[in-house]
């Protein structure tokens, strides 16, 4: 018996390398989270390849090396890549979910072409499940999935998670495909979030849109109950708090302290995404300088932006302000001396990441809506018992567990300024005190608990509708 993964992307990444193509495992939280299950189940993940490859040669060639690793790739066309995920994926869903209803786009082909590929995923694992696997689909691309496969296989335990909000019935409603979409996720047995409020959001909708009884956190259908519940997902805290005792990291530490001096840093890491609030942080880090010349020459913001999903337009556009937002500070506030916004756009690797974390004074952390964020805890774990104050956002599903920080409304942009002044004034002792009391909640809901606790309420769940449905 298995456990399948299923996710849009596959944890790997296909480079070339002197005309071969090669594969690096990226190890993302969902995938050391996996990794560090304890199972005697085997383990394997389907998903997007990430690359369109036209070679069958190079094809053969890639699908061996993801044969060993337990991994099968998914391949899309240009078409699907556009319509399924930059399309109904990142410019319908996403947006909904994350309440930027302006920014939701559509098009025929974006619906047709989501529940083309869904059934592509789908076709993809009924060829490797087998009876008594446990089927684990992850986030908002695969919202179809669930009710494809119970539909062909009934010996299987089918679990969902989303890993960014679930808006509240308001704002699902305005989708048109509603109700074929919670009719999708409510194939599996168990439908989980981030957060306790999502879980309402969902809940809520499912009464409203379907008219599905609802008790406490069971959906009822006629033939069995669907369970809906909160699992926060974690971090692997030990790989970031001992980070800073790898030499690597050290040496990555001493040479980005003598690059920003002595100047205390602010740092923000995120995905490039118009839901990460990066402009109204910047409006807020504007009014920080103009209204505290005390700290000009002191202070210094280290923004790093991943690049991510750049074919879509809003995030295109996006890209363009926040280098006129930064252009505008740096031109107003540099000296030969000193630079206001250090702005890296591009991917960091482990070690400078987490040598960033390490010497940065504050982590900056304010998106408008996120599921989770996990640069907040990934901050707290690797600070050790180096003073930093996190500033977080309440919109971010982490505040929930990390309300020791100093929590900020995102779209206020005195809020921020107010708390960046607070965070720089807090004594050290107090730093300490806070930082010792979110390591405590980071360090025990861990990324490996995240998926322990969830895999086994999955199990429990198949029993529990075999007890209550026995013929
Ligand atoms: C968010 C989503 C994930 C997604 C990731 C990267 O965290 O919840 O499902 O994989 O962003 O986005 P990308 O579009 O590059 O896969």
């Amino acid at each position: 018996m298995k456990i399948i993964i299923i996710s849009n992307r596959l944890p790997v990444k296909i480079v070339e390398e002197n005309n071969e193509l090669k594969l690096i495992k990226s190890e993302g939280g969902l995938a050391t989270g996996l990794g560090s299950l304890e199972t005697k189940r085997e383990k394997h993940w389907l998903g997007w390849s990430g690359m369109h490859i036209t070679d069958e040669g190079q094809k053969a060639d890639i699908n061996k090396q993801m044969e060993e690793l337990k991994f099968h790739p998914v391949y899309l066309t240009p078409n699907q890549i556009k319509n399924y995920y930059e399309g109904y994926s990142n410019s319908t869903i996403w947006p909904l979910c994350h309440y930027f209803y302006s920014y939701i786009g559509s098009n025929n082909n974006y619906w047709e072409s989501y529940k083309e590929v869904n059934a592509l995923f789908c076709e993809a694992a009924l060829k490797i499940i087998e009876p008594g696997d446990i089927v684990w689909v992850q986030d908002y691309q695969l919202m179809l999935l669930p009710a494809m496969i119970r539909e062909k296989v009934k010996d299987v335990s089918i679990g969902y998670f989303h890993h960014i909000p679930f808006p509240s019935y308001e704002m699902f409603r305005v989708l048109p495909e509603r109700a074929e979409i919670l009719r999708g996720l409510l194939g599996a047995d168990l439908v989980a979030f981030h957060t306790y409020d999502y879980m309402r959001h969902f809940i809520s909708t499912v009464y409203r849109v379907l008219g599905y009884e609802c008790i406490l956190d069971e959906v009822q259908l006629e033939d069995r109950i669907v369970e809906v519940d909160a699992f926060p997902m974690g971090i692997n805290y030990d790989l970031f708090h001992d980070a800073i005792l790898r030499p690597e990291v050290q040496e990555k530490a001493m040479e980005l302290k003598e690059g920003f001096g002595d100047n205390k840093i602010i740092l923000s890491v995120d995905r490039l995404d118009y839901s990460k609030g990066i402009l109204m942080r910047l409006k807020g880090f504007i009014k920080f300088l103009k209204h505290n010349p005390e700290y000009h020459g002191k202070v210094s913001l280290v923004m790093i932006v991943v690049p991510s999903r750049d074919t879509v337009g809003t995030y295109a556009k996006l890209r363009t302000r926040i280098n006129e937002f930064i252009g505008g500070i740096n031109g107003k506030y540099s000296t030969l001396s000193w630079t206001p916004v250090y702005y890296f756009y591009r991917a960091f690797s482990f070690e400078e990441l987490t040598a960033m974390y390490y010497l940065a004074d504050i982590a900056l952390v304010t998106p408008l809506r996120d599921g989770m964020n996990l640069v907040a805890k990934e901050y707290i774990a690797a600070k050790r018992d180096k003073p930093g104050v996190l500033i977080l956002s309440e919109m971010a599903g982490a505040v929930i567990e990390l309300s020791d920080s100093i929590v900020v409304n995102p779209n206020n942009s005195k809020e921020i300024e107010d708390a960046i002044v607070k965070a720089l004034e807090m004594p050290e002792k107090e730093q300490l005190e806070n930082l010792k009391k979110l390591q405590e909640i980071v360090s025990t809901q861990t990324v490996k608990q995240w998926a322990t606790d969830f895999i086994t309420e999955l199990k429990s769940i198949k029993e529990l509708n075999n007890q209550r449905f026995a013929k």
